[in-house]
């Protein structure tokens, strides 16, 4: 009996992988995009899209059923395979392919960037999941970002490199994805620079080509490749004799990943800061292709991060700033080959911001040190995840017990901003009667000196929720240990910028800042203040922020 059992199940199996053997649909290309229905629970099986027998990308994905109502629609952009055959090969079930359409829209383009919890004035992607950014370089007038993307699922995996540009860094536009996923794996984190001396030879004097460092996380782990672009990011070659660099030769592990690379210009080397087991390894390189190792700073994790930057605006005086992806940092020298840690390990921010990364090749006029973070805040029913959070300006400061990293929006937010109302000398209850007409249906930004009477608690409430929660007693913030460093003057500063499905603060400029989900109102909606004690309302500005999709929505 157990023996039929046993023959039986084993058929049932064999007829399952027979059914789920590989399908294939050929689809001429005159449209712009494949609308590809998921759904939400199930197996995920491989999509492999080809054309004319040359692979273009595959996946992991969740195709609906025939006669299955999709969770949601997700695009593939076939505008480069315009009059070409695209074979799709689908291993799970055969009927799932059948409800691809072609299309010149991708479904629900017109809603997009109005859906209910899209975020107005951050970056998040059309459609997918996104975690960090990736290859933040200017050049020639733009700004590009790349991020991690799944453009086939609203979780992590399938990652690509999507991409979008800004000549504000405010207003995005989303291109199609710049690397994609290829036989070889998937395209981890990592940085771009303009090489405009061709010392890689990749491109020209003329012509510099922006090079993208990234890790191929493959079948035999982490490896660091290269790809460059001769038309300002828009299409991108692999470099043929990839990997650049294969830690696991040396006895690796499967943690080498993230490669930030920059230009080091006392010694004109580059540097490349590369994530490796348990912290940052320092890598130089006159070529870009050719990498020697160099040191490592054990305690950092993922996402490495390494520059410099004036104290107190000083050009004479600068420390170096080594961070990991929780953005903690340590404050130290650098001398193009070791960086040597002066400080302990601080936060300046905290909540959901992760993997932050620089710019390069800035303009020396401008000299700013520009980061953006992934925001890995989620959006209920949406067929999107996460955003990026404000692009913000770094600086040193020295603070009473040090010196440590500032982060405040870059100025060019000010452009979304209208204001609402300004005053000054307030008491709570004044404030509060001022605030009652704010309507918080919309962006708002709140700019506000507050000063406690008694070393208690105090903050703001926004729809019947405490979003700020001061705490002199304990030196708190939402729980967070913060104090600031006029303790005594028993003022707190903030900014607050509060959009559709989530919260940033920036406190006594940018020494802590927060970013945080935002909580469905509990029965109500307000904004106020609210204190244990009599609070003082030093000054209090309060603006609407102007949505950065607004154009792109009307379009
Ligand atoms: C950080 C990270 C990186 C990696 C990428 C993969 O969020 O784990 O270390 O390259 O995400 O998506």
């Amino acid at each position: 009996m157990r023996n039929l059992k046993q023959i039986l199940g084993i058929f049932l199996m064999m007829l399952y992988a027979v059914s789920l053997s590989a399908s294939e649909r050929t689809i001429q290309i005159s449209k712009h995009y494949l609308n590809l229905p998921i759904v939400e629970e199930g197996t995920q099986h491989k999509l492999t899209f080809s054309e004319n027998g040359k692979l273009l990308t595959w996946c992991r994905i969740r195709l609906a059923r025939k006669g299955e109502t999709p969770t949601y629609w997700m695009f593939y952009d076939v505008r480069a395979s315009q009059g070409k055959t695209v074979t799709l090969t689908y291993e799970g079930e055969a009927d799932c392919l059948e409800g691809i359409t072609q299309s010149d829209e991708w479904k629900g383009e017109k809603e997009t960037y109005t859906e209910a919890y899209r975020p107005q004035f951050h970056y998040s992607a059309r459609r997918g999941w996104i975690n960090d950014p990736n290859g933040l370089v200017y050049y020639d007038g733009e700004y590009h970002l790349f991020y991690q993307h799944n453009p086939f699922g609203v979780e992590w995996g399938n990652l690509n490199w999507g991409h979008a540009v800004s000549t504000d860094l405010i207003h995005w536009k989303e291109l199609p994805e710049a690397l994609e996923i290829d036989e070889t794996g998937e395209m981890y984190s990592g940085s771009a620079v303009i090489d405009y001396e061709n010392v890689s030879g990749l491109g020209s004097k003329e012509n510099p080509a922006m090079l993208a460092f990234y890790t191929l996380q493959g079948q035999h782990g982490q490896v660091q490749c290269l790809a460059y672009s001769l038309d300002k990011g828009r299409t991108w070659t692999k470099y043929g004799k990839n990997p650049i660099i294969d830690t696991a030769m040396k006895g690796g592990t499967w943690h080498n990943r993230d490669p930030k690379v920059f230009w080091y210009a006392p010694d004109k080397h580059w540097v490349m800061v590369l994530h490796e087991k348990d912290g940052h390894s320092i890598y130089t390189s006159t070529n870009l292709i050719d990498w020697t190792y160099e040191s490592h700073t054990p305690g950092f994790w993922e996402c490495p991060e390494l520059f410099e930057l004036p104290v107190d605006g000083n050009p004479s005086h600068t420390k170096w700033v080594m961070s990991g992806a929780s953005g903690t940092y340590m404050i130290g020298t650098f001398d193009g080959k070791r960086f040597t840690p002066e400080s302990g390990k601080y936060y300046y921010s905290t909540g959901y911001l992760y993997a932050p990364q620089t710019f390069n090749n800035i303009p020396a006029s401008d000299g700013r040190r520009i980061q953006i973070s992934w925001g890995s805040i989620r959006h209920n029913g949406m067929p999107f995840t996460g955003m990026m959070l404000l692009p913000v300006e770094l600086k040193l400061v020295t603070a009473k017990d040090g010196i440590r990293l500032t982060a405040l929006p870059v100025k060019e937010v000010e452009q979304l901003l209208t204001p609402v109302l300004k005053a000054d000398s307030l008491t709570m209850g004044e404030a509060n009667k001022m605030l009652e007409g704010i309507d918080t249906g919309k962006s708002i930004c709140v700019k506000a000196t507050i000063r406690l009477t008694h070393p208690t608690k105090a903050g703001v409430e926004l729809d019947g929720n405490q979003i700020v929660d001061y705490d002199m007693n304990f030196n708190r913030i939402n729980g967070i240990p913060y104090s600031p460093d006029d303790f005594t003057s028993m003022r707190l500063t903030f900014d607050l910028y509060i959009d559709r499905n989530s919260i940033e603060a920036f406190f006594d400029g940018g020494r802590y800042s927060f970013s945080n989900d935002r909580k469905a109102p509990a029965g109500i909606r307000n904004l106020k203040f609210w204190s244990l004690e009599e609070l003082v309302v030093e000054s209090l500005e309060v603006y609407t922020i102007r949505s950065i999709w607004q154009a792109q929505a009307a379009e």
